[in-house]
């Protein structure tokens, strides 16, 4: 049998040039950074290298053993996406109603408390990057930024405020007053922080929300001179929602200060109270989805507050289909804990999700670039969302149903 052979030659500079193309180099450190996160997991890993160790644990931990916080990863990897080949489409839309108004992506900022540890620019950078991207953003009771701040930099932004119900109704009726001041458009209750969850990674390394001082925080924080220096020469860490020098502002985390059961009437109550829209947060059994519904609510988000409350508690994935069943289009239901990327909110829409909270995602792409980051962050979840349901076949987002989604059991 002959062999088949190339022909050989000299190499020639002339043949060689055409594939010498130098990238231009990129001198902006957070746009060179950036470029190099093709995932939230890559950033995250970036994330991870910018903060102090005491600062990631807080925002990447999880409650007791991990478990909720593990399983609502493992939940999503599980899904698998059903395309239907014959029906591909080049651009799908991904525009969502959400609480009766366009979004850009059925996509929520969940609301973070004490977010200028990520980034020094914190609540502002996310709101700005949120109102550039057409999606709604929930300010924290917990912020680090006031809510009339917030307002300032994200006027046109649709602006949503979480309320941790104070024991002191005249307090959450103040924040109330303010967001509607402010033309805020919802008021999200979150009903899963009654009993603090427990961070082992927080206790052991001696942090605490105001952050407290340990010789082992100090010896993280010495790592990373550049985050020290913007976070003293920018205004101090306060919770900024409270009124300055209050009770509330230097130790609003407190249970003592926090209502700690909250009743379905508390929705009622809220509602009459804001005479707007109210979503209520932290959902996790059928049971509650219906109650917060004939409380009132217009929409619910079951959320295992990412794995950082009960351990153990269940998956809001898995809990999905049922509980959307179960409201039968009464309210809105969305869902949040371990959303990492743009399949990942196929998957929940698919599943009969109306959107999605994003917690972490956001915030480590605050750390790796501000603003940039986060907005970085947003364009990686959309463009995999549009690649996803390009590939599937579904044009809009009202064509993907439980069909283009299964959960396996491996
Ligand atoms: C650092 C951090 C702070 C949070 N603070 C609040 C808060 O103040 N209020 C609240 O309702 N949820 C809070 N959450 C929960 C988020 O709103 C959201 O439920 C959760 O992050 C979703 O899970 P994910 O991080 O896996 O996306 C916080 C989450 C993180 C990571």
């Amino acid at each position: 049998m002959t062999q088949v052979r190339s022909p050989r030659q000299v190499p020639r500079w002339r043949d060689v040039q055409p594939f010498l193309r130098p990238r231009p180099v990129e001198r902006d450190a957070v746009r060179r950074r950036l470029a190099r996160c093709l995932s939230v997991d890559d950033v995250e890993r970036l994330a991870r290298r910018r903060v102090p160790g005491a600062v990631w644990d807080y925002v990447e931990g999880g409650s007791d053993g991990e478990i909720a916080m593990r399983r609502n990863r493992e939940a999503f990897d599980r899904v698998e996406l059903r395309p239907t080949a014959f029906e591909q489409v080049a651009e799908p839309d991904l525009t969502a109603s959400l609480l009766g108004r366009t979004a850009a992506a059925p996509i929520v900022l969940a609301p973070t408390g004490y977010t200028r540890l990520s980034h020094h620019t914190g609540e502002r950078a996310v709101a700005a990057a949120a109102e550039q991207a057409g999606l709604p953003y929930c300010l924290s009771t917990y912020a680090t930024t006031s809510i009339t701040d917030v307002a300032r930099v994200a006027p046109a932004g649709r602006n949503w405020f979480q309320v941790y119900l104070m024991k002191d109704r005249a307090v959450t009726g103040a924040h109330i007053d303010e967001a509607r001041a402010q033309g805020y458009e919802a008021l999200v209750l979150t009903i899963d922080t009654t009993v603090t969850g427990m961070k082992r990674k927080d206790k052991r390394n001696g942090f605490d929300i105001p952050p407290r001082l340990s010789v082992r925080t100090m010896a993280g924080m010495a790592r990373h001179p550049g985050w020290v220096a913007d976070i003293l020469s920018t205004e101090p860490l306060t919770f900024a929602t409270f009124p300055e020098g209050s009770e509330h502002a230097r130790w609003g985390v407190s249970n003592q200060l926090r209502e700690q059961a909250i009743r379905p009437t508390d929705v009622a109550w809220l509602r009459e109270r804001w005479n707007g829209p109210v979503v209520v947060k932290g959902v996790q059994s059928v049971v509650d989805a219906v109650t917060a519904v004939d409380a009132g609510a217009d929409a619910i988000v079951l959320s295992n507050h990412g794995g950082r409350q009960l351990d153990r508690a269940p998956v809001p994935l898995e809990l999905l289909p049922e509980v959307v069943e179960a409201v039968g289009g009464r309210a809105e239901v969305y869902l949040d804990s371990g959303v990492r990327s743009g399949g990942d909110v196929v998957a929940a829409v698919a599943l009969g999700a109306t959107g999605v909270m994003l917690g972490r995602a956001y915030l480590y792409g605050l750390m790796v670039g501000g603003q940039r980051g986060v907005s970085h962050v947003l364009d990686l979840l959309t463009d995999e969302m549009r690649r996803a349901m390009g590939m599937l076949g579904t044009p809009t987002l009202a064509d993907l149903t439980p069909a283009h989604a299964r959960i396996r059991d491996r």
